[in-house]
């Protein structure tokens, strides 16, 4: 589990507003969620939510959202499929990376403390900067690379053992949890992938059709942008689809030492 840390431009100095239940609720969940507007000028606060879980669906995201259409208006956090599938919805919620739309409210216990994703600059709220991570991603050159020509009339065809390969790889939905929550990229992310781009690195590597694997290589052997993962797994205990990044890597590292002998 991610050790909870807050995200970078974080002081909270600033008492938070309360926000109470609506009169008559009987069955409630407090919400602490992390504000930040830095158009105001004002340090980050925390303000409580109190839900009434009898009329909000079960979801963290379902109550970020009644808290939205009904308590205030000004919180601000980003979803779309809620579905587990677009990976925009990442935060930590109690300590713990994942996606609001796929974490159960029964299964937090007490009060819960909603944040951004930590170590990202937050542009406001519980969105997080994903600027650099983007870059880094589009660094990887993630798409089919091939030298040879397309055949004719054809898609490029993979066996359906090659295609398996891929398997645990395809579905990573870069919602960055795991890069959150892993402390080699807290310290050193402006030059290690950090193990959602180190993830989808290898799913080129693996990938039977790519003909680039040498360059691919050659790119990631360098102490920082690849060698800085310590093995510490918590990319692979948080990652909401269930992925292991680490043995992702773990397979890359062992790729460049077969390459060498
Ligand atoms: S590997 Fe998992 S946690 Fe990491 S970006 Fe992909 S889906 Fe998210
Ligand atoms: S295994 Fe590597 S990439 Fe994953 S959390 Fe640990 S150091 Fe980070
Ligand atoms: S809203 Fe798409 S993953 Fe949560």
């Amino acid at each position: 589990m991610a050790e909870f840390t807050l995200p970078k431009n974080s002081k909270i100095t600033k008492k938070g507003k309360a926000h109470p239940a609506p009169a008559g609720a009987t069955r409630t969940k407090s919400f602490k969620v992390y504000r930040y507007d830095p158009d105001s000028g004002e340090n980050p606060r925390y303000d409580t939510y109190e839900v009434d879980l009898d009329s909000c669906g079960p979801m963290v995201l379902d109550a970020l959202i009644k808290i939205k259409s009904e308590q205030d208006s000004t919180l601000t956090f980003r979803r779309s499929c809620r579905e587990g599938i677009c990976g925009s919805c990442s935060m930590n919620m109690a300590g713990t990376n994942g996606l609001a739309c796929t974490t159960t409210i029964e299964d937090l216990k007490g009060e819960v403390r909603i944040t951004p994703l930590p170590h990202m600059d937050v542009i406001k709220d519980l969105v997080p900067d994903f600027t650099h991570f983007y870059a880094q991603y589009a660094s990887i050159e993630p798409w089919l690379k091939t030298k040879t020509p397309a055949p004719a009339g054809k898609e490029r065809l993979q066996s359906p053992e090659d295609r398996s390969k891929l398997d645990g790889l395809y579905e990573c939905i870069l919602c960055a949890c795991c890069s959150t929550s892993c402390p080699s990229y807290w310290w050193n992310s402006d030059k290690f992938l950090g193990p959602a781009i180190l993830l989808q690195a290898y799913r080129w590597l693996a990938d039977s059709r790519d003909e680039y694997t040498g360059e691919r290589l050659d790119d990631l052997e360098d102490p920082f942008r690849l060698y800085r993962c310590h093995t510490i797994m918590n990319c692979a205990n948080v990652c909401p689809k269930g992925l292991s990044p680490a043995k992702a890597i773990a397979e890359t590292k062992k790729m460049l030492v077969e390459r060498a002998v």
